[in-house]
């Protein structure tokens, strides 16, 4: 335990603004601040920072608490851990009293402390080697020297040397009383089938690779020779405390210098970070070679939403590289692109250029990352209708990504002027695109929504019709096409009936309506009952509605020739009229609340803040449903209504 007046004194010092300051970007908003929500995926900020409290709150994910309850849970630390991680970061003398908890929580927790330590016995052998020892200085100073590196700069990231033995620091762990098992469990020794153990750094310079918070979770070590026979880098297997998807390499010593340009670099090597913050462009990760990750993806979005990627000049690489891309787009990123001449690599090319000239070409080179791949798909197929389909479908794919559609719109105007297409073909085309992409009808936010309103003392209203025409509209599109397949997992019969169901049961006002509905649910098969099913019911109300419906087909009428059209073309827009009236529904819905809101406002002097929070809340997630549907909404009362 930690004595109580130690606890106080800790607190004090390590403010909530700072400690969460070190994750989070914040901004300030009145008395708080406010930023994007560390622990759960968001694109609008629901997380605020009391600093009157010292205490933080997401509104979107409920999790809250003082600066030790942030660090455990950031971190994944325990009670006790993150007491002493903050009193060390702060120089604070803790004092600890009693016996600490459970057994296995100490376990898990001397298990990471273990591995932690023996990480930083590492680093520490590999950094005096490189400067203590004869061949650390000829062979791995020397190379980094060559390289261009300063020693402030190897200080900075940590940089060392693992000597050539097969068992130099195996041995000189075993010296200080180390456990092998731990340095095994730490990555940097293997056990041989007779039982000893070898190092798994030789004969290379070292990177350490950091967390977040600045602690030494890995190595890589690189070769320094090209002719030697084996991978240029030996990377750490993944420990405890490395989980290689969730880390980016540099972020620690770029994370104040990415809010401070609210923009980061992304980079392919660690000696590209390590370059470029040299020549003092400090906001630059590296994804290590390998496609980024989701988890690589919302580390960053916690600094900034401006991603620009410097990858190495060389076709296959971009190529290749284009893929992970779309990831960053669907994640409302923005994403820039600034290529290099051939041959060259961030790297490289700065070194060549000096550090003003470099930081120029970056900023005049810098091109939306559609425009880019744009350029580089369609070079040379300008002339080849087919290769230039292709290319422009996959450029399209990228851009519905955008959830923005201002954004989309502009971007596609651009594009039809790249390659020299007509604009409204291609708009027509991406709205097809996005249509598949956000199917969404708003459901999940809502579901999110639940949790929030509770702490806010606002009701959930159920949803309901705002009139008949809707309900029958529903009704009739699920009669016509409810076998068909509305997306790759779910027919239109099933897509209807998840939205229905759940403990918010939209109520259907008619009682043919709510008749019908019935009918189709009860079905015994469980699946769409069929057509004839409706003509034959025994309850002629139902047999009249479905027949009425049906044999529409059969006249001459403008509502025959829309439906002639839905069934001879397959055409989509049933989708789109499904997807609308359960948008429509909610956005009813999220208006109901914020009317409540506001008016809880007006009696309620209490809990003020959390009602502002709330109505704030509402209006973003209102605009998210709006962008996510790409604005397509379906009007009802035209010719859709007749039932
Ligand atoms: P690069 O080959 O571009 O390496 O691979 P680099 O770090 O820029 O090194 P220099 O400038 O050529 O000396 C980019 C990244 O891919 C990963 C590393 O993270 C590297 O930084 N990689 C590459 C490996 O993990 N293993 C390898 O064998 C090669
Ligand atoms: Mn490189």
């Amino acid at each position: 335990m930690i004595a109580p007046n130690s606890l106080e004194q800790l607190l004090h010092v390590a403010v909530i603004e700072d400690v969460v300051g070190d994750y989070v970007s914040l901004k300030k908003a009145g008395s708080r601040y406010k930023g994007l929500c560390p622990f759960h995926d968001e694109k609008t900020p629901s997380f605020v920072v009391t600093p009157a409290l010292g205490i933080y709150k997401c509104f979107g994910c409920q999790k809250g608490g003082n600066s030790l309850n942030f660090l455990m849970e950031m971190e994944n630390l325990t009670y006790v851990e993150a007491a002493r991680t903050l009193a060390k970061r702060y120089g604070i003398e803790l004092i600890e009293t009693g016996q600490a908890d459970s057994e296995e929580y100490r376990n898990s927790q001397k298990l990471r402390e273990n591995i932690q330590i023996v990480l930083d016995f590492a680093q520490h052998f590999f950094a005096e080697n490189l400067t203590e020892t004869e061949e650390g200085r000829t062979i791995g100073l020397e190379y980094y020297r060559e390289r261009g590196f300063t020693a402030e700069t190897m200080n900075k990231w940590g940089l060392g040397f693992s000597p050539s033995g097969w068992e130099v620091l195996t041995q000189k762990a075993k010296e200080a009383g180390y456990s092998m098992e731990n340095m095994e469990l730490a990555g940097l020794v293997r056990k041989k089938e007779n039982g000893e153990y070898f190092d798994l750094f030789r004969n290379r310079v070292i990177f350490p690779i950091h967390s977040v918070s600045g602690k030494t979770i890995a190595f890589a070590g690189r070769k320094m020779s090209s002719a030697e026979n084996s991978p240029k880098y030996v990377n750490s297997p993944e420990t405890e405390l490395y989980k290689k998807s969730d880390v980016l390499y540099g972020i620690f010593q770029a994370k104040n210098a990415i809010k401070q340009h609210n923009k980061v670099f992304l980079t392919e090597g660690y000696t590209d970070v390590i370059t470029l913050s040299q020549y003092g462009i400090e906001n630059v990760v590296a994804s290590s070679g390998t496609a980024l990750t989701p988890g690589q993806i919302k580390l960053v979005r916690r600094f900034t939403p401006n991603v620009t990627v410097v990858y190495d000049g060389d076709k296959a690489g971009i190529k290749a590289s284009l893929r992970g891309i779309n990831l960053l787009l669907a994640e409302d990123l923005n994403v820039r692109v600034v290529p290099l001449p051939e041959g060259e690599d961030p790297d490289s090319y700065c070194k060549m250029l000096g550090s003003e000239a470099f930081a120029k070409y970056l900023e005049e080179n810098e091109e939306n990352f559609i425009f880019f791949k744009a350029r580089l798909l369609l070079e040379g197929v300008k002339h080849d209708p087919i290769r230039k389909t292709e290319a422009v479908r996959d450029i399209l794919d990228s851009l519905a990504e955008i959830r923005d559609p201002l954004k989309r719109n502009a971007l596609n105007h651009e594009l039809a002027r790249i390659c020299e297409m007509d604009e409204s073909l291609l708009a027509t085309e991406l709205s097809k695109l996005v249509r598949n992409k956000w199917s969404d009808t708003g459901r999940e936010i809502i579901e999110e929504l639940r949790q929030i309103t509770e702490s806010a003392g606002v009701d959930m209203p159920r949803e309901s019709f705002s009139d008949i025409s809707q309900e029958r509209a529903l009704l009739k599109l699920l009669l016509l096409h409810g076998d068909k397949a509305f997306n790759d997992e779910t027919t239109v019969y099933g897509f209807v009936m998840n939205e229905l169901q759940g403990d918010e049961i939209i109520e259907f006002h008619d009682s043919l309506c709510s008749q019908i509905i019935e009918a189709f649910k009860n079905h015994e098969s469980g699946e769409f009952p069929g057509q004839q099913y409706f003509i034959q019911h025994t309850d002629s109300d139902i047999a009249n509605w479905a027949a009425g419906i049906l044999s529409e087909g059969h006249e001459l009428s403008p509502a025959y020739l829309e439906n002639y059209i839905y069934i001879i073309h397959e055409n989509d827009n049933f989708k789109q009229e499904l997807v609308s009236i359960f948008v429509h529904l909610r956005r009813k819905k999220l208006d109901n609340m914020l009317r409540q809101a506001i008016e809880k406002l007006k009696e309620d002097a209490e809990n003020t803040d959390e009602t502002m929070l709330l109505i704030e809340y509402l209006n973003t997630v209102k605009m998210r449903i709006a962008q996510e549907v790409g604005g397509a909404v379906f009007h009802f009362g035209t010719n859709n209504g007749s039932a």
